[in-house]
């Protein structure tokens, strides 16, 4: 392994970083797209579908990357050319860490238009602006949010800057840190959502909604929905978990840490599925409504129900801790790259980055109002962002990680560093060769 940097940041201790793993996977994808996709796509069987994609590609996945991120204790990108050199391999391989670094900066465009979303619903709860809504009201809430440019600037730039003013703080006294106020107080929130979900007359519903598998509802489009899914949820393919990696020490074991965020992130995603299933069902209304579960249905139940205020809330102070903590994360490896790559410090660096960003995520959210006809291959832009960076960077870069861990690496050196038996060696070998590489493949090449 490469001694550390002069200077490259660390994590401050194995918690920490944890902490921050667990805040970058938990996100939007678990709170937001997880339960309405679960909805649209067959309830448990697609659940069923999601916890082996999890297990069989996700898990070697998020080690391949943080294997690389820590041997290489750079932005992604130099790591790549580092250890390219260093196992004799070909400098293409340098490409995993471009798409990966491009895939993350294009992301946090369009995830920070809808952290804007979380933000500006959150202020709407608290000030009750739910209250006695009706179904109609609801529906043209959501819409009239759409189409003012205006206030989606102001809620994209706000939640933008709070992603930049951690990012700026440094990888301890920043990322770590934040994790580890928001996670917890996340893992509250939550919990409490779920209780109020267990009291409720829907609970026995969501249950079944969510455990009891028809697979007569698995179709191909749902196994790839579930894969594509489990690769986004995990903080796959866009650079994060290669940078992440990139300021962890020797000591932590990358296969624990890897099935302690896979088994966070999953239950995350469910207790959010237990806490939202319960309040539509015992209110009768619709699991399946799809991107507007949450941002048009639950409004709607906050405005009819006692205690209505607090709990929405509650909900989208939640929701948007999840958003922040991944937010911090997709900014991080365009970051560590300029302070690496220019005379630019951390705050430099961060400044930039997210200038251009922010920029980018104006002409996402004007593809809701005032561009909504500029079409890129029949795509608006913030759906041309979403597009190009799931179906072709993010399966690319998770390919070439799993692919460059899984045949360039020296053996010795990668068993070794994960401590494993030669019968645990030979079953890595067998995922991380081709389990993960061809699930990946399929789904890249059937997506397109
Ligand atoms: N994993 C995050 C989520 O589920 C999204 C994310 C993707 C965050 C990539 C960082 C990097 O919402």
């Amino acid at each position: 392994m490469s001694a550390l940097k002069q200077g490259h940041g660390q994590w401050s201790s194995r918690m920490g970083f944890m902490l921050a793993a667990v805040g970058s996977a938990v996100g939007l994808g678990n709170i937001w797209k997880f339960p309405y996709m679960v909805g649209q796509s067959g309830g448990a069987a697609f659940v069923a579908v999601y916890l082996i994609c999890i297990a069989m590609i996700g898990l070697p996945i998020i080690v391949a990357e943080w294997m690389i991120g820590r041997r290489g204790q750079k932005n992604p990108i130099n790591t790549m050319a580092d250890l390219a050199e260093a196992n004799g391999r070909s400098k293409g391989w340098v490409m995993v860490g471009v798409s990966g670094t491009l895939a993350g900066f294009l992301i946090l465009s369009f995830y920070s238009v809808i952290g804007g979303w979380a933000l500006s619903y959150l202020i709407d709860a608290v000030s009750g602006g739910f209250t006695g809504m009706d179904k109609d009201a609801a529906g043209a809430a959501f819409s009239g949010m759409l189409g003012n440019p205006g206030s989606l600037t102001i809620w994209h730039t706000a939640f933008m800057v709070l992603t930049a003013g951690v990012v700026a703080m440094g990888v301890a006294g920043g990322l770590e840190r934040a994790s580890k106020i928001l996670m917890p107080a996340l893992g509250v929130l939550l919990a409490l959502m779920v209780g109020y979900g267990a009291a409720s007359s829907g609970f026995g519903q969501a249950l079944e909604y969510l455990f009891a598998p028809d697979f007569s509802k698995l179709t191909g489009e749902v196994v790839l929905a579930a894969l594509g899914h489990a690769f986004f949820t995990l903080s796959l393919g866009m650079g994060v978990m290669i940078a992440y990696g990139s300021y962890l020490g020797e000591k932590v074991d990358l296969l624990r840490a890897a099935r302690t965020v896979a088994i966070m992130d999953t239950v995350i995603a469910l207790a959010a599925g237990l806490a939202i299933f319960p309040i539509v069902f015992a209110n009768g209304l619709d699991p399946a409504a799809g991107p507007g579960l949450i941002f048009v249905t639950l409004p709607l139940v906050f405005g009819q129900v006692t205690g209505g205020v607090i709990l929405a809330g509650m909900f989208f102070l939640l929701l948007t801790f999840a958003a922040l903590t991944s937010a911090i994360s997709l900014l991080e490896p365009s970051v560590e790259l300029l302070q690496e790559r220019t005379p630019l410090g951390r705050v430099g660096a961060t400044l930039l980055a997210s200038a251009v960003i922010w920029a980018l995520g104006i002409a996402a959210l004007l593809s809701f109002n005032v561009w909504s006809d500029v079409l890129i291959f029949g795509n608006n832009i913030f759906d041309l962002l979403d597009k190009l960076t799931s179906k072709f960077l993010l399966p690319l870069t998770a390919l070439g990680a799993v692919l460059f861990v899984g045949w360039c690496l020296d053996r010795d050196s990668v068993r070794d560093e994960l401590n494993l038996s030669s019968g645990g060696f030979a079953l890595w070998n067998l995922v991380v060769r081709f389990v993960a590489p061809i699930g990946v493949l399929v789904v890249f090449v059937s997506s397109l």
